[in-house]
């Protein structure tokens, strides 16, 4: 298999294709294709020159932690859950998400998710579940791994911008929800930066890792 990568080694310089062949077991995810290729000490592309280890970020291996989030044959997806097998063809391509600043190779700066829920005050204070029932739709929401492929794949979504995307909007139900006290202030700031920019694409659905209800909570939000 040919395996294109899209590296950079920082902020400040070009990104640039990098290919690597592998005719290994198509048995392991891209994580594990990654800390394959980045095994040797002589890491060499396919035309046999020597290169560095490609830079990519993990901690769990295993689909909860979302910091392996990048875009694999143009699908934003987590790397240790996506296996070569069920990829088509002979070639791959990966590449760092793009709506986040890279830090280096397939490592991004994500820090804009936890800096818009801070700057429109949405976080769960004191929680006092009163009616049980409701919980399931607030544990499905709780889930959210902040991987940002929601915010990779969304076409409304541009950093900066005033539309904070659903990764926003998941909080903000899950606050809204939890602490009667910020009730009023939610509302403001979802439609501030979610119901005013939200066009209903939905493909935040198609890519989140963890399947989160996203429709049903944003749905529970207009009302
Ligand atoms: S390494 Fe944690 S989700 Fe992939």
């Amino acid at each position: 298999m040919k395996i294109r990568v899209l590296r950079q080694i920082n902020g400040d310089t070009e990104p640039y294709w990098e290919t690597f062949d592998y005719d290994g077991d198509k048995e392991i995810s891209v994580a594990g294709l990654l800390d394959y290729l980045n095994y040797h000490d002589d890491i060499v592309n396919d035309k046999g020159e020597k290169t560095g280890r490609i830079g990519w970020e993990c901690s769990c291996l295993q689909g909860v932690c979302g910091a392996c989030a990048m875009v694999i044959n143009e699908k934003p997806s987590l790397a240790c859950e996506t296996f070569l097998k069920d990829l088509n063809g002979d070639e791959i391509s990966i590449r760092p998400l793009r709506k986040f600043p890279v830090i280096h190779d397939l490592i991004v700066d994500r820090s804009i998710i936890h800096e818009n829920l801070k700057k429109a005050n949405v976080f769960i204070g004191e929680y006092n579940p009163k009616d049980r029932e409701k919980l399931t739709l607030q544990y499905n929401a709780a889930k959210c791994l902040k991987c940002g492929l929601c915010l990779e794949i969304c076409p409304n979504y541009t950093s900066g911008k005033s539309f904070f995307g659903a990764v926003f909007a998941n909080d903000c139900y899950l606050v809204q929800k939890r602490n009667a006290d910020k009730a009023k202030d939610i509302k403001e700031t979802y439609g501030k930066h979610v119901g005013s920019g939200c066009s209903k694409a939905l493909s935040c659905m198609d890519v989140c890792p963890m399947k989160i209800e996203l429709i049903a909570s944003m749905s529970a939000l207009n009302r």
